[in-house]
């Protein structure tokens, strides 16, 4: 008998519009990283954030407290702020001039005398959930969010040393349209057992120890770089010029490492600066790819030299990534596309797909239910489970 269930996604999964609506959820109740603290210094400092059909905005107020809103002025709901920057003491509507203080609430709007029943002072803009996390900014549409922190617990004091609240960016943030499913270029991510033939410098750097790992539920990569000088000049330049790097512990001092944050975010920490990856999905088959890298203020020539060149060692990789995941995102559409035979060292993969079949039990299924019904399987699948 053909068996009906998977604990992989099956193709249908990253092709059907009607399944990415329905995922498209979890992007409204997970933490969503949208800046750094260095961008929010002073009152009026604002980030914006938009994914899949929600609108945010952070920003600083008078009282040096991080306020969240959705982006949406509460007239008729024009976008209020756009991209980042800064507002002095009001949010000023561009459409009819709704202006807001920066605690939120409607401190004046033209015309007043002619609407009717208008009560200022119950007009406040929507709060959306913000929480700092070693000057990480990230925000949750899901007013019952359980806190960032608890999650991240067990990384804590791990990534504690590294200071990266007191971090400066050090290449402009990029936001590119891929034309993928967002969950293939996870997939690629999400192992490294495709690192020893897939990227050459990455594994001149550190191939011997890299390693993937579930702990409490959080998805880690870790990796010590090679004592061996690498052939590659970038990699061997930058294994000779990185120096001991005062504030980590011994034990870091030559580690490359990655935190996942399901769904969509990698946290990258190295010796010489901290970098973050992320995906947004626009639509089934394309997907906003956003980063941006941070590091310690320094006048040490040798770290700035070692920035320059993980920089670059990174961006071959990307390159190298990113002929894989087009593949990927090709190859599902065959009809002999295999339901995968995973290594063990291919964890990370498995566990992505889970915590979505968790969410979505639909995405258990090997075959696309018929058009229309995606939602109401799932929700059946969902209750015949409990
Ligand atoms: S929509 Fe903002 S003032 Fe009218
Ligand atoms: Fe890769």
């Amino acid at each position: 008998m053909e068996k009906k269930h998977r604990n992989t996604l099956a193709p249908w999964t990253y092709l059907s519009t009607e399944f990415f609506d329905l995922e498209s959820r979890l992007f409204k109740n997970h933490w969503m990283l949208v800046g750094h603290i260095s961008e929010l210094s002073n009152p009026g400092d604002y980030v914006t954030f938009d994914a899949v059909g929600e609108r945010a905005v952070v920003i600083v107020d008078e009282q040096m407290q991080l306020r969240g809103y959705h982006n949406v002025c509460r007239h008729r709901g024009a976008q209020l702020l756009t991209d980042a920057g800064h507002c002095k003491h009001r949010i000023n509507c561009p459409f009819h001039g709704w202006s807001y203080k920066l605690n939120g609430t409607l401190a004046s709007l033209p015309l007043p005398d002619t609407f009717e029943n208008l009560n200022k002072e119950e007009i406040s803009l929507h709060p959306v959930k913000v929480e700092m996390w070693h000057g990480l900014v990230f925000i949750n549409f899901d007013a019952d969010a359980k806190p960032l922190a608890e999650h991240l617990q067990s990384v804590e004091a791990e990534v504690a040393p590294y200071n990266i609240a007191n971090m400066q960016p050090i290449i402009d943030k990029y936001d590119q349209l891929k034309p993928y499913n967002w969950k293939v270029i996870h997939d690629i991510d999400n192992e490294g057992y495709h690192v020893p033939v897939g990227h050459p410098s990455l594994q001149q750097l550190y191939g011997q120890s890299y390693e993937d790992r579930i702990e409490n539920g959080i998805p880690i990569s870790d990796a010590t770089i090679n004592e061996k000088p690498a052939q590659l000049w970038s990699v061997r330049h930058y294994q000779k010029l990185l120096p001991e790097v005062e504030h980590l512990p011994v034990h870091r001092q030559k580690s490359w490492w990655y935190i996942g944050l399901f769904p969509n975010t990698v946290i990258a920490l190295y010796p010489d600066m901290v970098e973050y990856y992320m995906t947004i999905p626009v639509s089934v088959d394309t997907t906003r790819y956003i980063g941006r890298a941070y590091a310690l203020p320094t006048s040490n020539r040798a770290i700035k030299a070692c920035r320059y060149l993980n920089l670059r060692i990174n961006g071959i990789t990307e390159q190298e990534d990113e002929s894989f995941v087009s593949d990927m995102q090709e190859g599902m559409r065959s009809s002999a596309f295999p339901e995968p035979t995973l290594s063990s060292t291919e964890q990370g993969v498995l566990h992505f797909h889970q915590k979505i079949q968790q969410h979505f039990p639909v995405a258990t299924l090997r075959s696309e239910p018929a058009a229309g019904t995606i939602s109401e399987v799932n929700t059946s699948i969902a209750s015949a489970g409990k």
